[in-house]
């Protein structure tokens, strides 16, 4: 979808616009200016109850006058009582009704609608972002693809201050074309996106910006690493495990410490010999949702060409049973040294993170964020619409929750303490790798915590929020907005 930013006073447009209207008969200045260019005619229909300003209604006139092809007049309830999802959802609405017809352009005056504390900027780039997720399809594997085609091409906003709608457009799109990547790997079956196709995809990024440089870790490396605990998860599997790192180096002083993000690319999780049940179990193709996530966030910064040194680091691998998968009672001995008792194999995404966060220690980190489709325990603690946060450093706590509000991609933090790690022990080695019934989503993150120690870091428990179950079932490209926000504000 094309999108521009114009300055235009209705009565000099032909063709299709956009205009709100409220309930109880209130229009917004652009619905005032379309009633006198067509002598009452909208105010007439408000008044004989054809259009009510409800919430979601969209209402197509043709040839109202002669210069109008098409007036879609968008309900947007109460007037200044917009939350901004009720904002994206009536976009969606809109631009369904738009895409039915043969329009191939419209000029969108729902800027002048007021969203809950938001300005402009979050109205054009929330408008951008819904539009290109309504847009958003996987039939990659269908032989019939969907036949969603529209004349739609472009959208023109029409604001006044051009300067702020501008750059919403641009971080807008970046946006959602790092959350489009990030969907269309994490949608990919695990018999096609594997270990190597995720390392595929990484180095397929270094094509797209020379302030890219990627390189792609294999068994043999690891091993020479120590990396066991990884290992000892992938070694029941026939694909090899690929740890794929993407430094992407833009910051003015090329010395600046690297912030760096590490994805947990589990491509499919069974469980190992601790088995997961049958049901659902398709749904264990998204753990790799953390890994997509920085994937899709790392070509968001290209897009936007950020100033900053960052550093995305994509943890392949897969679990499965076999004769020669890992068991519960092996102890391994993990990069950092500390020793790890297995008690549940399908505990193997710590695993594989605690050896990662050791790695990146070598880069001498401003800071580590890890993202994770974790625990099933928190997503029984927040549902599927917050993410899980979690961090020792209150200010990072904050810069991450502030990103995700911003943006809308929401996440709520959970406490780390001490008393936890009490959970974790062993009679046997340094950690189980498991720490019981309680808090589980927390364990998970205490886990993590005995490998962080030597950087400020904070980890996202994305578990319920990278993919949709049931109907709409599908990866989310969660939490691609709010990393790219928390990195967009880092500039300042
Ligand atoms: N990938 C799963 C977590 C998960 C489960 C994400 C359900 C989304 C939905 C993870 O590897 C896992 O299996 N965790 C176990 C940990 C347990 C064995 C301590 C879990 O949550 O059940
Ligand atoms: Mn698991
Ligand atoms: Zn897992």
């Amino acid at each position: 979808m094309k999108y521009t930013v114009k300055n235009t006073a209705l009565s000099a447009l032909t063709g299709n616009v956009i205009v709100a209207v409220f309930e109880e008969g209130k229009l917004s200045p652009s619905a005032q200016a379309l009633d006198q260019v067509t002598n009452g005619a909208l105010g007439q229909l408000i008044a004989s109850g054809d259009i009510k300003g409800k919430q979601g209604e969209v209402v197509t006139l043709r040839n109202i006058n002669e210069h109008l092809t098409r007036v879609f007049v968008v309900g947007c309830g109460k007037q200044g009582e917009l939350s901004v999802r009720q904002y994206k959802q009536l976009i969606k609405n809109t631009i369904q009704a738009v895409k039915a017809t043969n329009a191939t352009q419209v000029h969108n005056f729902l800027t002048e609608v007021q969203i809950s504390e938001r300005d402009l900027y979050w109205n054009v780039r929330f408008a951008v972002e819904s539009i290109e997720e309504s847009l958003y399809q996987f039939d990659q594997f269908k032989s019939k693809k969907s036949d969603q085609h529209s004349a739609l091409q472009e959208i023109v906003f029409v604001v006044e201050p051009a300067q702020q709608a501008e750059k919403a457009v641009q971080q807008g799109q970046a946006v959602a074309l790092g959350v489009r990547l990030a969907k269309d790997v994490a949608n990919c079956p695990p018999n096609v996106c594997n270990p190597a196709y995720l390392a595929e995809q990484a180095k397929k990024l270094a094509e797209k910006s020379p302030h890219f440089k990627v390189s792609v870790l294999g068994e043999k490396e690891m091993t020479e690493l120590g990396m066991n605990a990884y290992l000892a998860v992938s070694q029941g599997s026939q694909n090899e495990a690929q740890l794929s790192i993407i430094e992407y180096r833009n910051h003015p002083n090329p010395q600046a410490k690297p912030i760096v993000l590490v994805g947990k690319g589990l491509t499919f999780d069974a469980g190992g010999i601790s088995l997961k049940p049958a049901d659902s179990m398709d749904e264990m193709k998204y753990d790799m949702g953390g890994a997509a996530s920085v994937y899709g966030v790392m070509n968001a910064l290209a897009e936007l060409q950020l100033p900053l040194n960052v550093i995305g680091v994509l943890a392949g691998c897969e679990n499965l049973p076999d004769g020669n998968a890992y068991r519960p009672g092996d102890i391994l001995t993990t990069m950092s040294g500390l020793t790890v008792e297995v008690l549940n194999t399908d505990a193997e995404g710590r695993l594989v993170l605690c050896d990662t966060l050791t790695y990146v220690e070598r880069f001498e980190p401003e800071l580590v964020i890890d993202v994770a489709t974790l625990t099933g325990a928190c997503v029984v603690a927040l549902g599927q619409h917050n993410s899980g946060l979690m961090s020792p450093n209150d200010r990072l706590a904050e810069q991450l929750l502030n990103a995700a509000q911003q943006s809308a991609d929401k996440a709520w933090r959970l406490p780390l303490s001490e008393e936890y790690q009490e959970q974790l022990k062993s009679p046997f080695a340094d950690l189980a790798n498991i720490g019981g019934r309680w808090g589980g989503a927390i364990t998970a993150g205490e886990f993590l915590s005995n490998f962080t120690k030597n950087y400020t870091w904070a980890h996202l428990d994305i578990a319920g929020t990278a993919w949709l179950q049931g109907a709409n079932k599908g990866a989310t490209g969660r939490p691609v907005n709010l990393l790219t926000q928390f990195l967009i504000e880092r500039v300042g």
